[in-house]
């Protein structure tokens, strides 16, 4: 199949160019070409007939959005609408992907595909009209709500707190908001299998179980190093590089940020369970063999 793939250099766009080797690919990062700008898209997608389109744009920076709410819904949700049109026109099967965060993180226990979304940042109100003018705009289209992606290539929560590492003995990290890692790659491989398919709709992507950014980083940093000891407050020591580091657990209120983050941002992969088409493993076994590659290769 030929697919074209936009925001290609993100976390996900670069794991897909993998997983669809087999495939004839034809990845444009941002500088390339910018879901903005209709004219210029609309004419490649013309040109190239591909026959499915996965756009990856996005602008991802959550707090960026809610200090430029304008440019978060240009890119985000009329950057959406550009990709829909152009790909409704020459019949290509498109991907959208979403975002946990459509969510307020009010609800008890994971979220499903018929909780009704009510985003409580710009962000994700962009990516939520995003959702809504792919569905108006192009039937055959299957939108994914995932959730705390990473990957080697991108910003994401593994490089940062690796990189915070290097330079402090002590990590702090929010200990109050649940959701579920998702290693890009993971999702890159059941978008393979989905474009090879018709069911089209809305969908829940994200790996199995869930932890708080604290315990993110504690099975980051366990996998990294070794964990030594666990004090009363809940700080745990570990042992990295030779060194002692410590992880502390805190809540939100301590690290002010612009946009709001939802309490619970959990997804159940419930409509690709029942059609049979979960492929999503456990965050720790994926993260697990991120970290793997990341002690081989490193980042890029
Ligand atoms: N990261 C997460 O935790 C997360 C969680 C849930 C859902 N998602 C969704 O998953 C998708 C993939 O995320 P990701 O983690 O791969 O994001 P990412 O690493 O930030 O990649 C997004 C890519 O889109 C590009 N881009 C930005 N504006 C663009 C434009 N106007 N035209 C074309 N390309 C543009 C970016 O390029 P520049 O960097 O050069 O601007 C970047 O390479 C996104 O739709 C995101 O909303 C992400």
């Amino acid at each position: 199949m030929r697919v074209l793939i936009l925001g290609a250099r993100g976390n996900l766009g670069s794991e897909l160019l993998g997983v669809l080797a087999d495939h004839e690919v034809i990845a444009k990062g941002h500088d390339e070409l910018d879901v903005t700008d209709f004219g210029r898209l609309e004419g490649f997608v013309r040109d190239l007939r591909p026959e499915v389109l996965i756009n990856c744009a996005a602008w991802t920076d959550v707090d960026g959005c809610e200090r430029d709410s304008r440019r978060a819904f240009l890119v985000n949700a009329i950057g959406a609408r550009n990709v829909a049109l152009s790909a409704r026109k020459v019949g290509a099967k498109l991907i959208y992907i979403s975002t946990d965060y459509v969510f307020d993180g009010t609800k008890e226990g994971p979220y499903v595909e018929f909780d009704p979304p009510r985003p409580i940042n710009a962000y994700g109100m962009s990516k939520l009209l995003g959702e809504r003018f792919v569905k108006e705009q192009h039937p055959e289209s299957f939108i994914l709500r995932t959730a705390w992606l990473y990957g080697r290539r991108g910003k994401s929560f593994p490089r940062t707190i690796l990189s915070i590492l290097r330079q402090r003995d002590e990590l702090k990290v929010v200990d109050d908001q649940r959701g579920t890692p998702t290693w890009a790659r993971d999702l890159a491989r059941q978008i393979k299998d989905l474009i090879g398919t018709e069911a089209y709709g809305l969908y829940h992507a994200s790996s199995e179980g869930s932890c708080t950014w604290f315990e993110f980083a504690r099975e980051l940093l366990r996998l990294w190093g070794s964990e030594e000891e666990e004090r009363g407050d809940g700080t745990v020591i570990f042992r990295i590089e030779g060194r002692a580091v410590r992880l502390k657990p805190v809540k939100t209120e301590e690290f002010p940020r612009p946009a709001k983050r939802p309490r619970n941002s959990v997804l159940e992969n419930f409509l690709l369970k029942v059609q049979g088409l979960n492929m999503m493993p456990d965050w720790r076994e994926s993260l697990r063999r991120f970290v793997e590659e990341i002690k081989e290769g490193g980042f890029s």
